[in-house]
């Protein structure tokens, strides 16, 4: 298994981000390994999904501001209507764009569910 080459998403990280020491603040970086893992769970057919369970979150080294963040995943495993998900996040730092720095690591699992938010069966993407 290998994460996709193409990020799931690549976000800016601006003042309004910081914590109080000047770094990014990890609740910023959580929401977007959220939203990754989403993008990554629709790629595999799921079209409305929720967060069921968030493990092994990782912050391996600090992101500053203006550092481009990117958020790469990979499928790990499709259940019957949930998708565990891992997602590896790399800063390109603003203050030498040569230098890509692995940042984050986490696994979600994700819940594929109905309009009335019962968990619903992940299509085959062969149906
Ligand atoms: C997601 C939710 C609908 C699941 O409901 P549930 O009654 O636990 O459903 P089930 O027991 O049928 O489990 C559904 C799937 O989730 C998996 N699952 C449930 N709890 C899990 C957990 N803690 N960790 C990993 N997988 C879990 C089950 O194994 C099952 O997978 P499978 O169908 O692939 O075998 C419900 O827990 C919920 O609405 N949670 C809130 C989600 C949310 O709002 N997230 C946003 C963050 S606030």
């Amino acid at each position: 298994m290998e994460y996709r080459s193409e990020a799931a998403i690549r976000v800016a990280m601006m003042p309004k981000d910081t914590n109080v020491h000047g770094t990014i603040f990890g609740g910023i970086i959580l929401s977007y390994l959220d939203l990754a893992g989403a993008v990554e769970a629709r790629w595999q057919g799921c079209e409305r999904v929720v967060s069921v369970a968030m493990c092994e979150v990782v912050f391996l080294k600090p992101v500053f501001v203006g550092d481009l963040v990117s958020f790469y995943t990979l499928t790990e495993k499709i259940g019957r209507t949930s998708i565990h998900v891992k997602v590896r996040v790399t800063a390109q730092r603003f203050e030498d764009p040569d230098e890509f720095v692995d940042v984050t690591e986490a696994g979600i699992v994700y819940v594929n569910v109905d309009q009335n938010r019962n968990p619903l069966p992940i299509p085959n993407r062969n149906d």
